[in-house]
């Protein structure tokens, strides 16, 4: 028993200089947690074809970041479901979703991923974002749609009627959107698009990883919450 005793000492004594010099890593790690969980990214989604849904996908791959799909109760398949969907987003009307409240707290970033339709987001991420408050979070955007959204903006004054009207309609579908997100109390970090039009699968999947890589990017390098705070309340 006394030998064990002695034997257990020794052990512990052998053992402190270990734990020692473990500890500070200890605590160290726990602050680089504290931060990390400090920066937790959602993404959430909608699709109605499939191709947000790759966005997403390739997204989840390249961000450490959870993933949200939005489904839409209303059938939004074939050519009644196009119809439809175009009609709500026209009359800028909301839709029932699934889930329609969900647990946003965690997540001080979010990446929104959603078709365009008619210039607008679509309808279940626009109930989504009607539903729910984003006050003082970062909301990344990322659309797809047939065409560029910046498709009309290198046209200027000069240009014939029809190009300069359709620039005008764009900026002010954008201006709307701008509005609309300002309401939800997030704050727009950034915007991607895709167009899909005519073009293979290939180059549509470079587009989003080269967006995907500038996200990646835009979140590995921006301050931590805490310290943009510090900053804040130092005046700097
Ligand atoms: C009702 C409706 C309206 C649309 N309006 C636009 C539009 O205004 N501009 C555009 O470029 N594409 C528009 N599209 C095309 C979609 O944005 C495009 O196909 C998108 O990539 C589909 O994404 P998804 O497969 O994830 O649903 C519209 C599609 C639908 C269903």
């Amino acid at each position: 028993m006394g030998t064990y005793t002695s034997k257990k000492l020794l052990c512990t004594i052998a053992a402190l200089p270990v734990f020692l010099l473990v500890c500070p890593f200890t605590v160290s790690a726990e602050r680089v947690n504290a931060v990390a969980e400090d920066q937790t990214t959602l993404i959430i989604y909608y699709s109605r074809t499939g191709t947000c849904r790759i966005v997403s996908d390739m997204l989840k791959q390249s961000l450490d970041a959870d993933v949200l799909e939005v489904f839409d109760q209303k059938d939004r398949s074939g050519r009644w479901g196009y119809f439809t969907a175009g009609l709500d987003s026209m009359l800028n009307r909301y839709t029932d979703i699934e889930p329609s409240r969900p647990d946003l707290d965690s997540y001080k970033t979010f990446i929104i991923v959603s078709p365009v339709w008619n210039w607008k987001l679509s309808v279940p991420i626009r109930t989504l974002m009607h539903g729910n408050r984003f006050d003082g979070r970062d909301l990344i955007f990322f659309t797809t749609g047939n065409n560029e959204v910046m498709k009309y903006e290198k046209y200027d004054d000069n240009a014939p009627f029809l190009k300069r009207y359709l620039r005008d309609y764009l900026r002010k579908k954008c201006e709307a959107t701008k509005l609309f997100v300002q309401t939800t109390g997030g704050s727009i970090a950034g915007y991607y698009h895709v167009a899909t039009k005519n073009r293979t699968l290939q180059d549509i999947e470079l587009d989003i990883q080269k967006h995907a890589a500038a996200i990646k990017q835009r979140l590995d390098t921006r301050l931590p919450v805490s310290m943009a705070k510090h900053r804040e309340d130092a005046g700097q």
